[in-house]
């Protein structure tokens, strides 16, 4: 039987629990497509650093990368300093395995869940390529005469032509790949601050020499800050952007919000062939921590991008088909903490859904 060695780090507040349910999605669609996986648990977290001190060495790094794929919940502890943990394991995990693409899909599943009056499912189903690697989260830069009146803090922008180049080449064959699903023809839009950031130039360059090699493909642009406002006006003008780091941090917040929240938003940190890792887009949310209140379909829907991924298209399939049905119908109502439905409720539904549409 076909095995996967996957890493589950569930991390902090919220992320043990979504997960939990996640696992359970995973585990009927093994039984069903009859794979296995490896489940190797590993504790990293905000919890775990305050027990320990202990965070994501260069040892467990390669460790990782020697798995088929990581499945994430969420890190962030209210106790630690900000970010300490969350640039240890999430941006170990995206620097050490070089996972240079971050898919963020955002479709809309049932009308009623879109903020947007006058949009639904037809509106809203694009993809957001956000490069992983560079710009802003290069973590080169620091403070000088910290503390002082003359406190100087610098950060560096790091674009490369490998690294955008990469980065446009996966958006434009992801888009020859969605416009064959879709029947509608590949389209893809640039996102970047050229006007006023003058080293976004070589993503305007990258992506117009690139283009070349795509003659078939729609080929747009837009300043990040008109694209926000698109987004909202007409979200069906998209269909694959992509775009730098701190741009695609931002705007896949955004996206999630169109898609019906925060609470089915899910990604996965892709170097295509290598270990890549799955995760939702939400945080560690310690408000709603042991309640059973969370969405976990952000969990559950990343479970089915990792199965895409490992070459399980059939499951991914089936998740996205059972998580479609139940809020298209409303049988779950809503995708956040409000819905009336326990974490576990949701994932147990899920579940149920992915068994039941086997039999049939
Ligand atoms: C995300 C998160 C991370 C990011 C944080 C937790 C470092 O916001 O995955 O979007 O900024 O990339
Ligand atoms: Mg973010």
């Amino acid at each position: 039987m076909k095995t996967y060695d996957i890493g589950v780090i569930p991390g902090d507040g919220i992320g043990p629990e979504v997960i939990d349910e996640g696992l359970k999605v995973l585990r009927a669609v093994m039984k069903i497509e009859g794979f296995d996986c490896n489940i190797i648990t590993y504790p990293h977290s905000g919890a775990h650093y305050l027990k320990t001190k202990e965070l994501a060495t260069d040892n467990l790094i390669d460790e990782w990368s020697n798995l088929d794929a990581v499945f994430l919940g969420a890190i962030g502890h209210p106790d630690v300093e900000v970010g300490l943990v969350e640039r240890s394991v999430i941006l170990g995990l995206r620097f050490g395995l070089d996972l240079y693409i971050n898919l963020r899909p955002i479709k809309l599943y049932a009308k009623h869940m879109c903020p947007i009056k006058e949009k639904g499912p037809e509106d809203i189903d694009f993809v957001i390529v956000r490069e992983n690697t560079e710009g802003l989260y290069s973590q080169i830069g620091g403070f000088l005469k910290q503390g002082t009146p003359d406190e100087t803090s610098i950060v560096t922008g790091v674009y490369t032509r490998k690294g955008v180049e990469r980065a446009v080449r996966y958006a434009f064959e992801l888009a020859k790949e969605r416009s064959k699903e879709k029947s509608t023809p590949p389209s893809v839009t640039m996102v970047d601050k050229a006007n006023a950031i003058r080293s976004h130039d070589l993503w305007a360059r990258t992506f117009a020499e690139v283009g070349e090699e795509y003659k078939d493909t729609e080929q747009d642009h837009a300043y990040v800050d008109a694209c926000t406002m698109w987004m909202i006006k007409n979200p069906e003008w998209f269909d694959v952007i992509v775009t730098n780091n701190l741009f695609g941090d931002i705007i896949t917040d955004l996206g999630a919000i169109l898609q019906g929240g925060m609470g089915i938003a899910a990604s996965g940190n892709i170097h295509p062939g290598k270990t890549s890792m799955f995760e939702p887009i939400h945080g560690s949310a310690p408000k709603y921590a042991g309640k059973n209140v969370a969405c976990p379909l952000g969990a559950i829907m990343a479970a089915g991008m990792m199965l895409d991924f490992l070459g399980e298209k059939n499951g991914g399939k089936r998740i996205e088909d059972a998580v479609a049905n139940l809020l298209s119908s409303g049988v779950i109502p809503s995708a956040d903490a409000r819905s009336g439905l326990s974490t576990t409720q949701v994932g147990n539904m899920v579940t149920e859904a992915v068994y039941k549409n086997a039999e049939s």
